[in-house]
């Protein structure tokens, strides 16, 4: 039963994911101070950051949403990315803020980086509420980062073990004994 929350120790409550949330929104929004942004949501993980996060902007914006699925082990990043779902309207032209659970080796967002680089947005940047810095492998630019996190694997508030667990309210991590 390793999708069961009990096992999990705490990393990141409630009460921090939505204070960082409002301090990210804030910042975004003083950062766009004047402009309309186009959030793009990298689904699965990033589906209830995303929620909170534009909630915490105030500037006109839209949203859309991208499904990735990147090919691995349970918690290996292979860097053989699949893209499970598209963009439902172009981007040519617009002030794009894409929006990631977790950065880790950077394999996944270099690949879309390059992918939505070739549509010819005005602006790209990257808001990840997670960023595992220990493990790059390529240089992503991350103009957002919610926390820097050490080499665990997490789990919670949209990413998953399996499938499992992105309900959680907080984010969480297997201590290594239990994985
Ligand atoms: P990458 O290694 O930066 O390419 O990350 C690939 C993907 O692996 C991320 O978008 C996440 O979906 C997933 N991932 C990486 N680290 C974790 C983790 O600690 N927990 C859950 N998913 C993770
Ligand atoms: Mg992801």
């Amino acid at each position: 039963m390793r999708h069961r929350a009990e096992k999990l120790e705490l990393l990141i409550a409630e009460e921090d994911l939505r204070r960082r949330c409002r301090e990210l929104g804030e910042e975004i929004t003083a950062d766009y101070a004047g402009e309309e942004i186009h959030v793009i949501g990298v689904l699965k993980g990033a589906c209830v950051f995303v929620a909170d996060l534009i909630r915490e902007i105030d500037l006109d914006l839209s949203l859309d949403f991208l499904g990735l699925s990147s090919y691995g082990s349970r918690t290996e990043s292979s860097g053989v990315v699949r893209m499970t779902s598209d963009l439902s309207v172009p981007i040519k032209g617009r002030h794009v803020v894409v929006v990631e659970d977790i950065v880790d080796t950077g394999l996944t967002m270099k690949y879309l980086l390059e992918n939505l680089r070739t549509r010819m947005p005005e602006s790209l940047e990257v808001c990840t509420l997670l960023h595992k810095p220990s493990n790059a492998k390529v240089e992503v630019p991350l103009k957002y980062v919610g926390f820097e996190i050490a080499d665990e694997f997490v789990i919670g508030y949209g990413l998953d073990d399996a499938e499992y667990s992105r309900h959680l309210p907080y984010v969480g991590y297997v201590p290594q004994s239990e994985s």
